[in-house]
């Protein structure tokens, strides 16, 4: 039996026809037809406890004017929410919000993000007319990576809430009443140590609760988004990864209501420094003499060098993967192996034990496996091995007298005799590691932030990423320099069709 349709009704908002499932409130009505109402008490994540009055518009016949945070949409209702009396509200409302709240635009990292600013801009008065000294709180040191700026808060309870129902940590609560009413920890330690406690900053409408570690770091302005995936653990949380001078400075939840909602937890927010590291590998490679005596090379160069160390070599093939390289890298390698013969590839990854839950969300947890693609990687047959701490594991493959092929491991605890016994050796990786030593042919390859690709996530959910920097030198995806070296070797595409779909 067919189940039974949503109950839909239609509208109108500022003279535009919507038609919307019954239970829709009017602001995500105006919503959907791209009409945005202001808000800050409003979060969709959280509950409405319809208290800023900021979002109040007309609806034609009703005795008073409506929040459209938690009014109901209704059939044949006439929406207004640029009617001169709920213009007019919503300027006394800011007008208030600003009695007591400090011009310090100039030097509050909100700035060119903060919903204060952009609603007075559009639609509050030109001056103020309070003459009353403005309340005072100062700042204070909410522990963890969280500053507050009390005098720039709206009391909208978006944080205290969220400590409430997604955290379900109350660490936080509105204290005295009135116009001293303020936003207070209830022990020293603040949220210190609440693995999602950094989601209050990026949901706080002003500047009143800012990231120490972003703290006057860049201008919002001046940063460029792109959309990404977060690749600390196997949840894959979606991200915008946040740049300015191709440096990443920040890294932001972005929606998925399947993955990750509005949210992403501390631990994988505060992983993003390992992008930044200036010792990369910026040029192909080819040994010219036994030990580390290396030329640069061009790509054609080296994909020739490589192609004939592969090609002319006996025995059989064994491979190193990383989890933290694409599904078309390693896509890319299985087909190459394949087209050498056929062998082992197998990957190390780090894990932990016990997984981290957002109580609110329980789709999201921070979990196990500390690697955004070992789903990936086990899709396509590569068995994990090693430790937790992604060491050890390669004792055979170190001491292996065929063809040798290392994706993304940089091989930290392999040392200089790594691949020393190997035929052919190649390594394909980003920074510069002793365990590369023996590699006849070195070849410089992308990290994530700086190409295209997608990861698995551990609810096998394939996401795409997109690349946010620009990459060093003559690096280049791996996905790519392992196809150029699979042409080069003259084995036709598609070889791994069979497998690739599987
Ligand atoms: S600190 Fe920010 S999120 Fe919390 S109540 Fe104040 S304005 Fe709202
Ligand atoms: S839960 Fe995992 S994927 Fe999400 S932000 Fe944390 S570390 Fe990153
Ligand atoms: S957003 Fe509607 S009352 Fe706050």
């Amino acid at each position: 039996m067919d189940a039974p349709k949503p109950q839909a009704v239609t509208l109108t908002i500022d003279e535009r026809e919507v038609t919307v499932p019954k239970g829709t409130t009017i602001l995500r009505a105006a919503e959907s037809i791209g009409i945005e109402i202001p808000r800050y008490c409003y979060h969709p994540g959280l509950s409405s406890p319809a208290q800023c009055r900021i979002c109040l518009v007309e609806v034609v016949g009703a005795p008073k004017l409506a929040a459209s945070c938690v009014t109901e949409a209704m059939e044949g209702q006439q929406v207004r929410t640029q009617s001169e009396p709920a213009l007019e509200m919503r300027r006394g409302v800011l007008e208030f919000y600003l009695a007591n709240h400090p011009l310090d635009c100039p030097i509050c990292d909100q700035s060119g993000e903060c919903k204060l600013q952009d609603y007075v801009h559009a639609e509050g008065r030109e001056h103020g007319r309070s003459r009353e000294p403005k309340r005072v709180f100062g700042r204070d040191d909410f522990g963890g990576d969280v500053l507050f700026y009390g005098d720039r808060c709206v009391m909208c309870t978006r944080c205290v809430r969220f400590m409430n129902e997604m955290a379900q940590d109350p660490r936080l609560a509105v204290v005295e009443r009135g116009n001293r009413s303020i936003i207070d920890t209830f022990f020293d330690e603040g949220v210190e140590g609440s693995p999602y406690s950094g989601n209050i900053v990026d949901i706080c409408p002003v500047g009143a609760l800012v990231s120490k570690d972003f703290l006057h770091k860049a201008r919002a302005w001046d940063l460029e988004h792109t959309p990404s995936v977060c690749p600390n653990c196997s949840q894959g949380c979606n991200i915008e990864i946040h740049t300015r001078d191709n440096l990443v400075q920040r890294l932001k939840p972005r929606d998925n209501p399947e993955v990750n909602q509005y949210w992403m937890c501390d631990y994988g927010r505060a992983r993003y420094e390992w992008l930044n590291r200036g010792d990369r590998i910026e040029a192909p490679l080819i040994r010219t003499g036994e030990r580390d005596a290396r030329a640069a090379a061009s790509w054609e160069e080296a994909i020739r060098a490589a192609a004939a160390e592969l090609g002319g070599a006996e025995g059989p093939v064994r491979a190193v993967a990383s989890a933290f390289v694409s599904n078309e890298a390693l896509v890319a390698l299985a087909t190459l192996v394949e087209a050498l013969g056929g062998g082992e590839i197998v990957f190390r990854s780090p894990r932990t034990v016990g997984e981290i839950p957002l109580p609110g969300f329980e789709k999201l947890a921070r979990r196990e496996d500390l690697a955004p693609n070992r789903e990936g990687a086990e899709a396509l047959g590569m068995k994990r091995v090693g430790t937790n701490d992604a060491t050890g594991g390669l004792e055979s493959l170190a001491a292996h007298a065929g063809k040798l092929v290392v994706l993304g491991d940089e091989l930290e605890d392999a040392g200089p005799e790594f691949g020393a016994e190997a035929a052919a050796y190649l390594y394909l990786g980003s920074y510069p590691t002793e365990g590369a030593g023996r590699a006849k042919v070195v070849l410089p390859i992308t990290t994530f932030a700086e190409e295209e690709g997608s990861f698995t996530n551990h609810a096998r959910i394939v996401q795409r990423y997109e690349p946010a920097l620009q990459a060093p030198g003559m690096a280049r995806p791996a996905a790519t320099v392992l196809e150029a070296l699979r042409a080069a070797l003259g084995t036709p595409a598609g070889a791994l069709a069979g497998r690739r779909g599987s």
